[in-house]
């Protein structure tokens, strides 16, 4: 547990921007992690209290400046089946674990649930905080509880389901209790007798492209992988964090409004009183996909991405990203939210 000063962290967040953390650590375990935070600084002759920051696997943030504080890496490993009965097991798996090697793990043992959730990249730990969410299935879906570690107060806390109060790409760790838990484990509750969920338009078309003879969990996560790999950019290659807005949720009369001069806005029924619009369409139809400026640009397979071709700082990103919420703004009258975590 050896803190660093002047971090690179460039090959710690997806993105590929080059900024430093002016401390970094890992920690494998809760006694690490309360001896990190502990002290007022990693340096007996720092007084001041550093701000913290729990690191995952970097795939949901954008660094716009170096980082002037403290950045803890969660390695917490280990899945452990901790409970069964004869619907359900519950599995209880490291926040430093790897999501799509835990989905992996799932499908070997034929624990159905996180299926449509293959390929997202990031770590266990971070699944909470946005309630990651792909193909018509929410992590909200199959969620049990958490551990997490309260960096202040030092002590730990279980949080079930309704405690995490989960919605869209939210979580009460993404609001009121921002930045103040590290999230140490994670027990899901996944079927021992699967139930599928295909409805999501284009993991029918590719499911039956492949020509799954029957349905299973396999099949669906070979699907969901097929449809990511083909419109999403690995980030190896082109340096992304994925979506970097929300789709917005709109009033019914707002959607009616819309359609009524855009009658091919693509939009998706949320409730009896609102609908979800494709940010990605309507930055489309602003011109912005496939547009670059210097190494910053959208990527012209999905418009929601925007993609770091190289050197671009996270400043620049972002500019890119304030550009794309006025157009947005100014075409439709919509507003959009970053989705990213900006640093
Ligand atoms: P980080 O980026 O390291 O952290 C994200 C936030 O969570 C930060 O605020 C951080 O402080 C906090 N955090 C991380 N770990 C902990 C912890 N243990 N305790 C407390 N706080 C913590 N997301 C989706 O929902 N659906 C998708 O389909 C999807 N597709 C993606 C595709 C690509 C190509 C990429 C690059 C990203 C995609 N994402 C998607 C976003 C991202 O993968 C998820 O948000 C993921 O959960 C982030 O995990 P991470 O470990 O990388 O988190
Ligand atoms: N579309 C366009 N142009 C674009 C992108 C999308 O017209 O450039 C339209 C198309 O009609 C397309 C529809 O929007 O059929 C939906 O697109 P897609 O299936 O790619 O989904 P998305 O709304 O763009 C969301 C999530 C993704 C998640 C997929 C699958 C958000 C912000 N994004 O994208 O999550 O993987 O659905 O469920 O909700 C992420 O959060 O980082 C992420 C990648």
């Amino acid at each position: 547990m050896q803190i660093k000063e002047n971090f690179p962290l460039r090959l710690y967040n997806t993105f590929g921007i080059d900024a430093k953390a002016r401390y970094f650590s890992t920690f494998t375990n809760e006694d690490e992690l309360y001896e990190l935070t502990t002290h007022d600084s990693p340096k007996e002759s720092l007084r001041t209290r550093l701000t913290t920051f729990i690191l995952g696997g970097g795939s949901n943030i954008l660094l716009v400046k170096d980082f002037d504080g403290l950045v803890l890496k969660n390695e917490v490993k280990g899945i452990e089946l901790v409970h069964e009965d004869p619907e359900y097991v519950y599995v209880k798996a490291g926040a430093g674990e790897n999501w799509h090697q835990f989905v992996l793990h799932c499908l070997a043992h034929n624990w159905a649930g996180v299926e449509n959730l293959s390929l997202i990249p990031g770590n266990v730990g971070a699944a909470p905080i946005q309630n990651i969410g792909a193909y018509g299935v929410e992590l909200d879906d199959v969620f049990w509880n958490l551990e997490a570690f309260h960096l202040f107060d030092k002590k730990r806390y279980t949080f079930t389901r309704v405690d995490c109060e989960f919605s869209y790409r939210d979580s009460i760790f993404k609001s009121k209790y921002k930045n103040e838990f590290a999230i140490l484990s994670v027990t899901l509750q996944l079927k021992k007798h699967p139930v599928y969920h295909t409805s999501y338009g284009s993991l029918n078309e590719e499911l039956e492209k492949m020509g799954a003879k029957t349905l299973s969990i396999k099949a669906i996560s070979q699907a969901v992988i097929n449809i990511r790999s083909s419109k999403l950019p690995d980030p190896k290659e082109i340096p992304n964090a994925g979506s970097f807005f929300k789709n917005p949720e709109v009033p019914i009369a707002k959607h009616e409004e819309l359609k009524s001069q855009f009658p091919d806005i693509v939009a998706f029924p949320l409730t009896k009183l609102s609908v979800k619009l494709s940010a990605g369409w309507m930055i489309e139809q602003c011109g912005w996909k496939g547009y670059r400026k210097g190494d910053a640009g959208c990527h012209a397979k999905q418009g929601l991405v925007l993609v770091n071709y190289g050197k671009a700082t996270g400043k620049e990103v972002y500019d890119l990203s304030e550009q794309i919420l006025q157009s947005v703004k100014n075409k439709f009258g919509v507003i959009l939210e970053r989705e990213v975590n900006v640093i």
